[in-house]
């Protein structure tokens, strides 16, 4: 698949850049400027078009000169921003330091000459700006396409080739910034071929390539990510895939045993594997969510080297997407938002190797690979669960007791928004177990009861979540259906926090 390749720099942006390449359907996939040169100088040579992103650092404290070095010697299209700019401006013999007016936020662009990177856009328009340091003066023989008060060269070409602007096309705050990206695929004369589902073959592709005459294990939840993931590694290694799902005891009510059948439907057969009290042997006393995260992963962790073992399995198939590897901070440069147990919670002593077809995709992408696999609505459609699953759902220690009183209002709450068909237009819905205690009254007796959480959000990708809106009558007969059929709990609480500042879960 023809590929444009983001050069990352440790900052915020580069996946938002390849997720809108993609978006523009080309493919594209995002490299760490810490990768090896030669890795990265074989990923350059294979790319129609490289983009160098932004960074937190200043061109002169870092050195990935070679970088850009690599890209214009291989004749590359190449398009800089923000930090990338300064990048190539530098290499190229330009002169950046520091503005003399820094720009954070909306900024007022004019642009000066109609290149075709500029069709279809306005001559004056507000870009989203975050810079210290500013293009100062342009390499020679480039020639300046826009600027702003605090960016004399806020634009430039050199040559047909490299393109750079001091801006974040990428963010929605820039306006015009998809139209810019846009012209840019044109100049690089991109084919719109990329839609998700038609990767189904290469992808099944590269895991036969990966495992070889190996067997793999594929740890299946019955979720989506690692249904997927397991039958595109079905389709290439046959009966050398041995799924398997973990019956870790902090299901929700009616799992695992629903997900085995979910999973029959698909033509994967999984092996259930009771591991329960093994998960809460090792969760005792453990009370931190990080904790809680990288205990559960390492039972886990355990159990499937065990299951591997008694089959001869080398390797691990795992649903992990992409916004699993940023939150999880697994970019050098980035910072970690929480360990997922299927990304950085595996011990760095684990034995199996692991195989991760869905790494480079977003939940919607998913989505359109598992209608092309046939797979059932049901799954489709179902809310992600996390790994640690109600681990996370549960402040403080985990113990049995709180485990079935969170399982039990979570059932509440999802047969009272099922009843209203409103399943389909969540991204998540759950309860929290709060660890603060809340006065009540139940009969005539005053008691210091258990506090719910009630959390329902919508996203498209769970990178960010608005909050669901559920009409009042409706949350009043969910807090009183938990507080009285759930017999410690005398208080329900409704989170109307969106992502950010919040996550989607608690912990
Ligand atoms: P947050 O809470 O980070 O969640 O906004 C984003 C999405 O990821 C799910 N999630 C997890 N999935 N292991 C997982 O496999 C985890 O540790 C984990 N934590 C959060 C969460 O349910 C939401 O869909």
């Amino acid at each position: 698949m023809e590929y444009i390749l983001v050069v990352d720099f440790g900052g915020q942006y580069a996946h938002l850049i390849m997720r809108r390449i993609r978006e523009l359907n080309v493919y594209s996939e995002v490299a760490s400027a810490y990768t090896g040169l030669g890795e990265l100088k074989n990923l350059i040579r294979g790319s129609l078009g490289v983009i160098l992103s932004g960074g937190p650092g200043s061109v002169w404290e870092q050195h990935h000169d070679d970088i850009v070095k690599i890209a214009l010697e291989e004749d590359k299209h190449l398009l800089g921003i923000c930090y990338g700019h300064q990048l190539i401006a530098k290499v190229l013999g330009g002169v950046v330091g520091k503005a003399s007016n820094p720009e954070f936020g909306p900024t007022l662009l004019t642009i000066k000459v109609k290149d075709p990177l500029f069709a279809t856009i306005p001559n004056f328009i507000s870009v989203w700006m975050s810079h210290n340091d500013s293009v100062l003066e342009p390499p020679k023989g480039a020639i300046i396409l826009a600027s702003s008060p605090g960016s004399p060269v806020a634009a430039f070409r050199f040559g047909n080739r490299v393109y750079s602007v001091q801006w974040h096309p990428e963010v929605a705050h820039s306006m015009y910034g998809i139209e810019l990206l846009n012209n840019w695929l044109r100049i690089v004369g991109a084919p719109r071929n990329w839609r998700p589902e038609v990767m189904v073959e290469e992808l099944v592709h590269k895991v036969w390539e990966a495992v070889g005459e190996s067997k793999a294990v594929a740890a299946v939840s019955g979720g989506i990510d690692s249904t997927v993931a397991a039958l595109i590694a079905h389709k290439a290694l046959g009966s050398r895939l041995y799924p398997v799902i973990i019956d870790h005891g902090l299901h929700p009510e009616g799992e695992p045993w629903r997900s085995l059948e979910l999973l029959r439907k698909t033509g994967l057969e999984a092996k259930l594997i009771d591991a329960s009290d093994r998960f809460y042997e090792a969760l005792r006393g453990v009370r931190d969510p990080e904790g809680k995260r990288r205990v559960f992963g390492a039972v886990y962790a355990k159990v499937l080297e065990d299951y591997a073992e008694s089959v001869g399995a080398e390797y691990l198939v795992q649903g992990t997407i992409y916004p699993d590897v940023i939150e999880s901070g697994a970019r050098p440069g980035a910072s970690i938002i929480k360990t997922h147990h299927n990304v950085a919670g595996l011990p760095a002593a684990f034995k199996l190797k692991l195989v991760e077809p869905l790494k480079w995709f977003y939940k919607d992408e998913v989505r359109r690979i598992a209608r092309k696999l046939k797979v059932p609505e049901e799954i489709i459609k179902r809310q992600p669960i996390p790994g640690p699953s109600l681990a996370v759902r549960i402040e403080g220690e985990v113990t049995r007791e709180k485990i079935e009183i969170v399982r039990k209002a979570d059932a509440i709450l999802r047969e009272e928004i099922e009843a209203a068909g409103l399943q389909d237009r969540l991204w998540q819905y759950f309860t929290i177990l709060l660890e603060s205690k809340a006065t009540g009254v139940k009969g005539d007796e005053r008691v210091y009861g258990n506090v719910i959480a009630v959390r329902a959000v919508a996203s498209v990708d769970a990178m960010t979540a608005s909050i669901a809106r559920l009409p009042w009558e409706m949350l009043e007969n969910i807090a009183s259906r938990i507080a009285s059929e759930v017999p410690s709990v005398v208080r329900v609480v409704y989170d109307l926090t969106s992502k950010p500042p919040a996550t989607i879960e608690w912990e």
